[in-house]
């Protein structure tokens, strides 16, 4: 089969390493990059180290409002399904590419594939929540994380074409580790002892548009009692100067630039807690055993909640240093994310369909 995989923000490229090495095994690739993120250290940086092919095609269409930037991806990705005629378009997670990708192929009649269905928080007001429930609508294949996720789709109707493959990024954790442990020296760069400092990042734009909960979430740092590395994300650096706050940063918070896959990963893995309003994070954070403090009111990972791993404290001061201080998860219920091989699955299931069209 000739499969166009559509890509554009960076836990998307995450995501497609592990897929993307399977399905070349049996099918063609045709590898689109919507430029959602284009900085070096948000795009080419994860492509580099997780040894993702070049794409086939980037299209540029950087930033911009969520309509005009995903009208943009809409458009420049049909041109590209015209010419290419895939049998088959593949997209991941949530973010506006994800969306653009699945609608051009709906309106050309080419069956979608979404990696990662079935996510609810059940907050329409997250852009991600529309994305996600948008995509999964106009999906002919949907390859579930978690139980969590299949129950989700059946609790709006969709059954068919649902396979509970597991997690994707849990396939990228197990092959890069090892990797990261060999590679990074980012303890050693930004000056941490292992076990001994708290990692922090935030994005979203509940949090990053609202000067209030930046201040509170800085607040809670300052009292951490510890050292807080911090990689600010492009969007977040911007929100934080406007509000005058990367001048005020407590002491014990060392901000960085953003990390790439490796530094991320082992900066994580030795943390002694992960503060983030990331859906990858908590996953992440989860797999290597690291309890994850949630700066959101909701999450699509409940799994992890319920193990008791994750604890969601909004933007509250009060709350994070109370997390900070006393989350304390007894032991890790392995298996919430399957069982590493969801890549291989996915493969699987395409190359049947393969068998399937050819007969
Ligand atoms: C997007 C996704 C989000 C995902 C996140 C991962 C949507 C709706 N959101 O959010 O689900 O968790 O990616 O990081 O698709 N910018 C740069 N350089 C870049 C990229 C962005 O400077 O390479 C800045 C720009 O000012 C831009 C802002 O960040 O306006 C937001 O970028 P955008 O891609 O629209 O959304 P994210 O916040 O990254």
């Amino acid at each position: 089969m000739k499969i166009a995989s559509i890509v554009g923000a960076r836990p998307q490229f995450i995501k497609c390493a592990p897929v993307s090495r399977e399905l070349r095994k049996d099918h063609e690739e045709v590898l689109v990059h919507t430029g959602q993120h284009y900085d070096h250290g948000m795009s080419e940086v994860f492509f580099e180290e997780l040894r993702i092919p070049k794409p086939d095609y980037n299209l540029n269409i950087g930033s911009g409002t969520h309509g005009h930037q995903t009208g943009a991806m809409l458009g420049a990705i049909e041109d590209v399904l015209r010419k290419e005629n895939p049998d088959l378009v593949l997209v991941y997670g949530d973010t506006n590419s994800t969306l653009a990708g699945a609608l051009a192929a709906a309106k050309l009649h080419i069956p979608v594939a979404h990696v990662e269905a079935g996510l609810r928080s059940n907050d329409r007001r997250m852009p991600e929540e529309v994305n996600r429930v948008l995509t999964d609508h106009a999906s002919d294949l949907l390859f579930c994380p978690t139980e969590t996720a299949v129950a989700n789709l059946a609790a709006e109707g969709i059954t068919g074409g649902v396979h509970l493959v597991g997690d994707v990024m849990l396939d990228a954790m197990n092959y890069n580790r090892a990797l990261a442990e060999e590679r990074s020296r980012v303890l050693e760069e930004v000056g941490v002892r292992p076990g001994e400092y708290l990692v922090i990042t935030v994005h979203r734009p509940s949090n990053t548009d609202n000067r209030e909960n930046m201040a509170a979430i800085l607040g809670a740092l300052g009292e951490a009692g510890r050292p807080v590395v911090f990689p600010v994300h492009p969007r977040t650096r911007k929100y934080l100067s406007e509000y005058g706050l990367l001048a005020e940063m407590p002491e014990n918070v060392r901000v960085a630039e953003p990390l790439g896959y490796l530094d991320m990963i082992r900066l994580m893995a030795h943390a002694e807690k992960v503060l983030t309003d990331s859906g990858g994070i908590q996953k992440e954070a989860y797999m290597l055993g690291v309890p994850c403090i949630t700066l959101r009111e909701n999450t699509e990972w409940v799994e992890t909640v319920e193990a008791g791993w994750n604890a969601l404290v909004g933007a509250e001061r009060e709350r994070i240093i109370d997390a900070i201080r006393y989350l304390s998860p007894g032991s890790r219920q392995m298996g919430i994310f399957g069982n590493g091989n969801a890549s291989v699955l996915i493969g699987e299931i395409l190359t049947g369909l393969k068998g399937a069209r050819s007969r």
